[in-house]
């Protein structure tokens, strides 16, 4: 009967009881836990937390693009999805202010009970980079030799839950970053789109004349530099070392070039084409949205490398360079995580070489765009 439904209360529908009895760690309850421990376990506990709802934002945005055909409104979902992330990922970063009001000395009178404990083990951030695109080649190794999954065993042998989530992920695929970038390649590109007859000639048109106008403004630039100051010889041919190789990698990158697989290597080209076409034409309507996405995927991405970032300088802070919990080299793992480890490449690169407006290739079959030319 409906009347006999119990009144919604704060303290059964939050689970306060539950969620206040789980920070004694090991011990049976908190008596003798300190208040450096009890604090390290409830941040170490709220970023889990922020880490479900980031793996549920970002589930939802690998859904929205998993579609053939993917309608504006979804792409409005899609970007706030993104935001979200990209603001938890902050939020989760922030805490570790406290975490850094523990001296070193605090930390290691219960350090020791830990080993072989570590966020190393962190199930959820492993599902974060496998639904964000991580593949496990790019992976930092803990060791030299054993996955980062060797980690997730119990001291038995057995699977733990951890585990078992990762690796369902990991089978479940496919990935934001497979999803979005299918969506990505499908972007006109002067109007061309990749069932259209000559697109191919098109792409190589868009990008044969992106480069062209980027080597002019390359050696203008270095002209200008090399006239404005007094350099030595050595710097001087330092600086047109350095923006040949810009412009040498920026080359080696449209044309796909490290990637042998022909058919592969034409999808890739037509991809990146479509990112560079869409980040160098934000002033196109149709293009606002595609727009949108690409800042919203490197904001994300970002502020997980921040959280990286400043998980690495606290660690620092609190333990110096030791070897960590987990076994790892600590923080120079930790930096190389933060350093290394990029989901979204394409879209990084695509910044070394977007130019300004003026200069750029004009945009052809504008109004297919819905720019009005009146
Ligand atoms: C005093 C506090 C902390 C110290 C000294 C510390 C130290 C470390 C160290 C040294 C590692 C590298 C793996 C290892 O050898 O153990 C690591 C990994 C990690 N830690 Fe912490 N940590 C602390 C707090 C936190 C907090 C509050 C979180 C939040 C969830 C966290 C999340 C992680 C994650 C996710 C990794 C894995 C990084 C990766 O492999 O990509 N840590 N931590």
């Amino acid at each position: 009967m409906a009347g006999d439904k119990r009144p919604c209360m704060y303290w059964d529908y939050i689970k306060i009881e539950e969620l206040l009895s789980l920070q004694s760690g090991q011990a049976a309850d908190e008596t003798g836990v300190s208040n450096d421990e009890v604090r390290f376990i409830v941040v170490h506990q709220i970023d889990e937390l922020w880490m479900k709802l980031i793996l549920r934002e970002l589930e939802e945005a690998r859904n929205l693009f998993r579609l053939d055909y993917v309608p504006e409104s979804s792409l409005a979902s899609a970007s706030a999805a993104l935001r979200r992330v990209a603001q938890i990922f902050e939020l989760a970063g922030n805490h570790f202010k406290l975490m850094e009001t523990m001296r070193t000395q605090d930390y290691l009178r219960f350090r020791d009970k830990l080993f072989p404990a570590s966020g190393f083990q962190s199930g959820q951030m492993r599902e974060i980079e496998i639904l964000l695109g991580l593949t496990v080649d790019k992976r930092v190794p803990l060791g030299e030799e054993e996955s980062f999954e060797a980690a997730l065993y119990e001291a038995d042998g057995s699977p733990s839950k951890s585990l078992e989530r990762v690796s369902k992920r990991r089978a479940e695929g496919p990935s934001l970053k497979e999803v979005v970038y299918r969506w990505l390649y499908r972007t006109p590109i002067h109007g061309s789109s990749p069932s259209s007859p000559g697109d191919d000639g098109v792409v190589t048109g868009f990008v044969a004349d992106f480069l062209e106008r980027l080597e002019a403004g390359q050696k203008k630039r270095m002209s200008d530099s090399l006239e404005s100051q007094a350099l030595t010889e050595g710097d001087q041919d330092r600086l047109r070392g350095r923006y040949e190789a810009e412009l040498v990698s920026a080359r080696k990158f449209l044309e796909a070039k490290e990637i042998e697989d022909p058919d592969k290597a034409h999808r890739t080209r037509r991809l990146r084409a479509a990112i560079l076409f869409i980040d160098s034409n934000r002033q196109l309507p149709l293009l606002s949205w595609p727009c949108e996405i690409v800042d919203d995927l490197i904001a994300a991405e970002q502020s997980m490398l921040i959280f990286r970032q400043r998980h690495a300088r606290m660690v620092e802070r609190v333990i110096g360079r030791r070897v960590g919990t987990g076994g790892s080299a600590g923080v120079e793992y930790l930096d190389r995580t933060a350093l290394e480890l990029r989901v979204f490449e394409e879209i990084w690169a695509t910044r070394t070489m977007l130019m300004n407006p003026d200069h750029a290739p004009p945009v052809q079959k504008a109004e297919y765009y819905g720019l009005n030319s009146g």
